[in-house]
């Protein structure tokens, strides 16, 4: 009997001890941020758009208490701006440092804090947007625009160079919606008169499925259509994916695409591709070098045109590695080449250079 009744004493002491540890973070943290962070960011997390002293300086601080933004923001990125002040990261030079303040613990747990600050809501959580491919599409939404060159070298049997040039812009709207649309531009060495179509214009729209922000992961379903313009014989194409994403460790990523091109005038000419990539980065500074290798497999969908077996499937690696150039890397450039692993008369290499502008995170000309 007395056993059972210090067991009973001890395991209510257990649990009370981890509810304590648990009501003690959040209150610490709480208290850390009023202590630091209230006077500018305002004790609820919402400045004062009033407060004078803003008004002259023309900059108004964070508002932890807007969920669209509070929740695009990745934390790491908030890290560092803590930690280092916000000139460090192309930011105000009034967003102090507090490296000599806080403990990385303490930064840890006034970032948890803040992510409450903005209550319940629905949009994805910023930790969840990594880097963006060169083929695969990305599954959370974002605010971009995006220059996309291509260089295609041909010397097999077609011996046709292509340079293509595309243009996209990126919007998110509603909490887990994005609309998109691209222009794309070709030139080709079998065209005579070269000054190249504008060939394509492709409207889509995407939406995230799921996400889960302990596991690390976000799907999204997206659709693009291909609408081709003059010059054309080809048909237009309705280009559904889905896109998922997980955060492997502290440094990996994974993002993956199913997507199939089906051309309106016969789905059976299509084809479906498989894509994934793993990027790394090595540094936690946006202005650093992120290194990532994908894979490309294309299948057809009509597996009897022509009876070959190299038919079967198409496949193809993309080493490549994206730059942030500006200190928060909202504007960042992507290199890659990409080489046919089977099927290499399909064309000898082709070479990637894409110029990003994630114009939610500033101008075109802040932060450098
Ligand atoms: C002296 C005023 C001041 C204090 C104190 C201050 N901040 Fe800031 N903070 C700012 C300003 C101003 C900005 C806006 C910077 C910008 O957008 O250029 C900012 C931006 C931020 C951002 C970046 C948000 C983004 O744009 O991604 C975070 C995160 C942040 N503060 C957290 C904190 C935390 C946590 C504390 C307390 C430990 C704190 N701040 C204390 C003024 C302050």
């Amino acid at each position: 009997m007395e056993n059972r009744k210090v067991t009973f004493v001890i395991i209510s002491f257990l649990l009370l001890s981890v509810v304590n540890g648990y009501a003690d973070d959040r209150t610490s943290a709480g208290q850390l941020f009023q202590r630091h962070c209230a006077v500018c960011h305002g004790s609820t997390g919402k400045p004062d758009p009033n407060n004078p002293a803003f008004r002259q300086l023309g900059i108004l601080p964070a508002n932890f208490t807007d969920p669209l933004f509070n929740s695009r923001e990745p934390s790491k990125d908030w890290f560092m701006v803590i930690k280092h002040g916000g000139a460090a990261l192309g930011r105000s030079e009034i967003m102090p440092a507090f490296k000599d303040t806080l403990n990385d613990n303490e930064i840890w747990l006034l970032i948890s804090y803040i992510k409450t600050l903005a209550g319940d809501h629905a949009y994805p959580a910023g930790d969840m947007n990594f880097i963006l491919p060169i083929r695969t599409k990305k599954a959370f939404p974002e605010d971009e625009v995006v220059w996309k060159f291509r260089f295609q070298n041909n010397t097999g049997s077609t011996d046709r160079d292509q340079i293509r040039n595309v243009l996209e812009l990126e919007k998110r709207f509603l909490k887990r919606f994005q609309f998109s649309v691209e222009l794309s531009h070709t030139f080709d060495d079998a065209i005579d008169d070269n000054d190249g179509n504008l060939d394509q214009v492709e409207p889509g729209i995407k939406y995230v499925l799921y996400e889960n922000p302990s596991y690390k992961f976000i799907t999204s379903l997206g659709t693009f259509f291909a609408i081709k313009t003059e010059e054309h014989d080809d048909s237009d194409e309705f280009i559904p994916y889905i896109a998922a994403a997980k955060r492997l460790t502290d440094r990996l990523t994974f993002q993956g695409t199913a997507r199939a091109d089906l051309p309106f005038d016969k789905f059976s000419d299509g084809s479906v591709e498989l894509s994934g990539v793993t990027h790394w980065s090595p540094s936690p500074w946006p202005r650093s070098l992120h290194p990532g290798l994908e894979l490309v497999a294309s299948f057809p969908i009509d597996r009897d045109d022509g009876g070959s077996n190299k038919k079967f499937a198409q496949f193809s690696l993309i080493p490549q590695a994206q730059i942030g150039l500006s200190k928060s890397g909202h504007i960042a450039l992507n290199l890659g080449a990409e080489i046919p692993l089977n099927d290499t008369d399909r064309y000898d290499y082709r070479a990637y250079i894409y110029l990003l502008w994630d114009f939610a995170d500033g101008g075109l000309f802040q932060g450098w």
